[in-house]
């Protein structure tokens, strides 16, 4: 694990000499638009990078861009290993951990969600304050000594949500506030369960993002997360849920998360 990093971090040191970004940025399905933002990137597939997620995925690239916007350095995956994949939850442990030990103080996720609340429809984006591990399992699994026992109390840095919030009103987008629930997937949730959800307090459901707040917060990072929504969730709208879906309304919805990440990101430092 540490060896992959280490050799994570020579190839990253040789092909970006002397880098050292500020902010990590982890990229869900069809959100590859702030990678655009990057000025002159230097771009590393993670073939190249021992550890990272070798993700089957349809709208994940597989990237990893370095560069800056504005005058924050940023490093941005391009790409995630989700749990339903393979079943183990710490298919982003070398990916996040080198991000950390590039310098990366802070960690800013997306990802596609489905609403449980009427009056946050598709095309709506949503700052997560919270979020329930309804998976029930930990990238954190077998890791040894006291610093697993990770605090979680604020996992969402309540700064950086604040910040998002300025951000978004001077851009004029509408930004939602919510708790994430991460259900294992693959399959999408059935209504049942998803009035179990709505009834634990959850307003969004995904399939991401919290292996990776739990890995950011382990090694020391501040953590801000948006939700895209792409669909209502199972039972709240007669429309059959599919990936293709998720990734279609992922893209034609991705320009406010863009934009939003873009100014966030650009004022960060
Ligand atoms: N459920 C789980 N994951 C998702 C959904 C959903 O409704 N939409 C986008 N990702």
């Amino acid at each position: 694990m540490s060896g992959e990093i280490d050799l994570c971090l020579a190839e990253i040191g040789r092909q970006a000499p002397g880098f050292a970004p500020q902010v990590g940025v982890v990229l869900g399905s069809g959100l590859s638009e702030v990678a655009d933002a990057i000025a002159s990137p230097r771009i590393i597939d993670y073939a190249s990078l021992p550890g990272f997620p070798a993700s089957g995925v349809t709208g994940h690239a597989g990237k990893l861009a370095l560069g800056t916007i504005g005058v924050t350095g940023v490093a941005v995956l391009q790409g995630r290993e989700h749990y339903y994949e393979h079943g183990r939850a710490d298919g982003m442990k070398v990916a996040i951990r080198t991000l950390a030990r590039l310098g990366c103080r802070t960690l800013v996720l997306t990802n596609s969600a489905g609403s449980l609340r009427p009056a946050m429809a598709p095309g709506a984006v949503m700052a997560i304050t919270d979020h329930i591990n309804f998976a029930g399992v930990s990238p954190l699994f077998g890791e040894p000594g006291d610093s697993r026992f990770v605090d979680m109390s604020e996992a969402y840095d309540p700064m950086l949500r604040a910040r998002l919030h300025t951000v978004a009103r001077a851009a004029g987008i509408t930004l939602h506030e919510g708790v994430y629930i991460w259900f294992a997937g693959p399959s999408f949730e059935t209504p049942a369960e998803i009035r179990v959800a709505g009834r634990l307090g959850a307003d969004a459901v995904g399939m991401s993002t919290v292996p990776e707040v739990v890995l950011a917060r382990h090694a020391g990072m501040k953590v801000a997360a948006l939700s895209l929504i792409t669909n209502m969730a199972a039972g709240l709208s007669a429309e059959t849920l599919s990936h293709a879906q998720t990734i279609a309304a992922a893209k034609s919805g991705g320009q406010a998360v863009s934009r939003l990440l873009r100014d966030f990101i650009a004022g960060l430092c």
